[in-house]
């Protein structure tokens, strides 16, 4: 079966809506999100205007501010300072990969944890290691509203996470591990990987590389979920799965695109929201 990402992110959006709506008719400020873009990687283009779209869509307020390759690292650092000390700004989120001269750790440790609505600042990735309420990372969220969605119960189950990012890769590691899942975190360098796949109730694959999982991978009736955004030789849209290889195994999967992708801006505008709440108290 599949999991459609288009249509559980299309439900969690309308919510959103509801809810920004109930703030405006209260004649109350709406949420804010502010996103950098830094150069003209065109990848990072896309997913910004992306962005601004789903905030428009919700009926929340946002901004790009595009910066040019040259900027510096200080000048991005005053400019964090400021929206960091602006009331009127309750989301920050800086798109990455950032230019080489600027030092994508010192950038993330200068935003505000309350306005870090990618959940990458260190006291946020803390709070999630520790089960603490914090903003977590975008991607691995929407994973977890997807298992949600479709009633799966993690509690006991084998997880394999095959990618070790900060952005995804160890974030969700650590979701399911806290909703009581047995993870094992994969990479580059494990050894016997089709063995260690094998044993996945659920098969996370965040590696980035074309159709590298296939039916050798995949354990009957596991759930399969792809965050791949990958091009195949003919230059097409494809997943990190082979989905037409494991389709007829898996009891789940999550296709490319119409899978994790539309999920990940959604929980983008819903950690806006939790970011305004937490400022206004509610
Ligand atoms: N680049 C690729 N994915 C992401 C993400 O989730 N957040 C940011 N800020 N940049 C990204």
């Amino acid at each position: 079966m599949l999991i459609s990402g288009k249509e559980i992110s299309k439900k969690v959006r309308d919510q959103i809506k509801d809810q920004v709506t109930a703030i405006k008719n209260a004649n109350k400020r709406v949420p804010k999100l502010v996103v950098i873009l830094v150069g003209e990687d065109p990848a990072s283009k896309i997913y910004v205007r992306n962005k601004a779209r789903g905030c428009d869509y919700v009926g929340m307020a946002s901004e790009i501010i595009r910066k040019p390759a040259e900027t510096t690292e200080d000048e991005l650092v005053e400019l964090l300072e400021s929206l960091n000390h602006d009331d009127s700004v309750d989301g920050i989120l800086v798109q990455l990969p950032l230019p080489k001269q600027i030092n994508e750790n010192r950038i993330l440790n200068i935003i505000d944890p309350t306005k870090d609505v990618d959940g990458f600042h260190p006291s946020n990735v803390a709070k999630l290691v520790l089960e603490e309420d914090g903003l977590q990372p975008c991607t691995p969220r929407g994973m977890m509203v997807m298992l949600e969605e479709i009633g799966y119960d993690l509690t006991g189950k084998e997880v394999v996470v095959v990618g070790r990012s900060n952005i995804v890769g160890k974030p969700v590691a650590f979701m399911a591990l806290n909703r009581n899942a047995t993870v094992t975190i994969c990479h580059s360098r494990t050894r016997d990987l089709e063995k260690v796949c094998q044993r996945a109730d659920v098969l996370i694959a965040a590696t980035g590389k074309p159709k590298m999982f296939n039916h050798n991978h995949v354990k009957k009736g596991a759930v399969v979920l792809d965050v791949g955004m990958d091009h195949d030789e003919n230059g097409k849209l494809c997943g990190d799965v082979d989905f037409d290889d494991v389709k007829d195994i898996v009891s789940y999967i999550t296709p490319v695109p119409g899978g994790v992708g539309p999920m990940t801006i959604t929980m983008l505008l819903d950690n806006t929201l939790k970011a305004y709440q937490a400022k206004q108290g509610d």
